[in-house]
């Protein structure tokens, strides 16, 4: 993987409760002494006080889920990446799978979502990915080139991609370390082609979707694998912090 530093986040989607937020920090911090790869925690708005806190002092960085693309106003339910930025965030998730299913969110929402997280200071992490019926249909590589190059030109230096393939989440379905790295070398190429050979070879595309301690390790040696994007086992700070350990 070049010299990228890896980076492992995780993605808590809408679990745990303040306390066991906390409670997850306190596992987690001391276990990030000496570790090579960089690690984000990304819980719901309403932990972010408690993983600030559990967390601060930690190599380890936290971020919003979500973003709204506007800065302030009338937009009930929504926050904005200056919120984030106020709560010490320094990433933002933006166009996961489970918003652009669940909210409909179309590619050029996340890609003024990306351009939000810009404006504040915080790195997004880009969610692309394919679904079952698309892989099927031979649309991959279609629908991974739509996604990132609605986003590519809004996205700061310090972005990062996630190959999240929508079968592969939550679904204990991972994808074959051959399949990921397969994916991940075309995502490189079209980074090239949309922003330059040098940004290419800067970027880290992490993978999500079912990634595990026990797979960490064979998905890691894809060349072109810089990481994970981890759900459902991020929720365990002794499982997460295998994953993180896959790095050394
Ligand atoms: P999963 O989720 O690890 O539970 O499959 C990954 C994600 O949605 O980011």
């Amino acid at each position: 993987m070049a010299d990228r530093r890896p980076l492992v986040a995780g993605n808590w989607k809408m679990h745990l409760l303040t306390a066991e937020a906390a409670a997850f920090c306190r596992r987690l911090a001391p276990a990030l002494a000496g570790r090579a790869a960089e690690v984000v925690v990304f819980p719901s708005f309403p932990l972010l006080p408690a993983v600030a806190a559990g967390l601060a002092g930690s190599p380890a960085a936290w971020g919003g889920q979500d973003l709204h693309p506007e800065d302030a106003g009338a937009h009930t339910g929504d926050v904005s990446g200056a919120q984030l930025a106020d709560a010490g965030c320094t990433w933002a998730l933006c166009g996961h799978s489970e918003r652009r299913h669940d909210h409909g969110e179309p590619d050029e929402l996340v890609a003024a979502k990306v351009r939000a997280a810009a404006r504040h200071g915080l790195a997004p992490v880009v969610c692309v990915g394919e679904t079952r019926d698309e892989r099927r249909a031979g649309a991959t590589w279609e629908v991974l080139a739509r996604q990132l190059g609605a986003v590519a030109g809004a996205a700061p230096p310090a972005f990062a991609l996630a190959y999240e393939p929508v079968w592969a989440i939550g679904t204990g379905d991972t994808a074959t370390p051959e399949t990921a790295q397969e994916a991940h070398a075309f995502l490189r190429r079209e980074l090239a082609a949309l922003l330059g050979a040098e940004r290419a070879a800067a970027t880290r595309i992490l993978y999500g979707g079912s990634v595990k301690p026990a797979n960490a390790a064979e998905l890691a040696a894809g060349a072109d694998v810089d990481g994970f994007l981890v759900g459902g086992a991020s929720l365990d700070p002794q499982g997460f912090s295998d994953i993180i350990g896959v790095y050394g």
